[in-house]
């Protein structure tokens, strides 16, 4: 029997002609799949795993809606090929909440009031949230530098910078606490 006509015993694509097999672990749960080798990890998320918080907006890497951690590192999907990451780890927007609770920024996002469509959100808060594990940003203005490849279209730009400077500072409260 030849590689393409093995099936996929998750049941998530059958191999076939031309397809590459990979292994990726998304929020958690591992999946073995075939693909082509010229599908982005974008279209593998939203079209074969229904994964669609993280959005579609220019699919030329220049707007950040697409935006998910691999490995803890924020990326463009859109720009990423799935093949390349075989063996990584995949963090999308639907993976940040835990039991039941959503992740600081995700609250922080909330209160702030930092989305309007939301078409922009989940690339932004996977993008924080890679900002805040960079560690390089300590101030509104280079909160605003580091998040400029993620675009949002309604400007809410200002609750945007106010909701990851509030997690950075809150971060920065905690470590204070336990120094005390
Ligand atoms: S959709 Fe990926 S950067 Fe715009
Ligand atoms: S909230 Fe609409 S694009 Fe950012």
């Amino acid at each position: 029997m030849d590689a393409t006509q093995t099936s996929n015993r998750s049941g998530e694509g059958a191999g076939h002609a031309g397809t590459i097999p990979v292994t990726i672990t998304i929020n958690g749960k591992q999946h073995r799949l075939e693909v082509e080798p010229w599908t982005s990890l974008l279209d593998l998320l939203r079209e074969r795993l229904h994964l669609t918080g993280s959005k579609k907006g220019c699919d030329h890497g220049q707007c950040g809606a697409c935006t998910v951690l691999v490995d803890d590192r924020r990326v463009n999907a859109c720009l990423t090929l799935a093949v390349m990451k075989d063996g990584a780890n995949v963090t999308t927007i639907e993976g940040l909440a835990s039991d039941g609770q959503l992740d600081p920024l995700q609250d922080a996002f909330i209160e702030h009031d930092a989305f309007q469509c939301g078409y922009c959100t989940s690339g932004q808060i996977c993008s924080g949230i890679g900002l805040l594990k960079e560690g390089k940003a300590r101030t509104p203005a280079e909160i605003r530098e580091l998040m400029s490849g993620n675009l949002c279209r309604c400007g809410a730009y200002v609750n945007i910078v106010a909701a990851v400077e509030q997690v950075l500072n809150y971060g920065a409260d905690k470590q204070g606490e336990a120094g005390r």
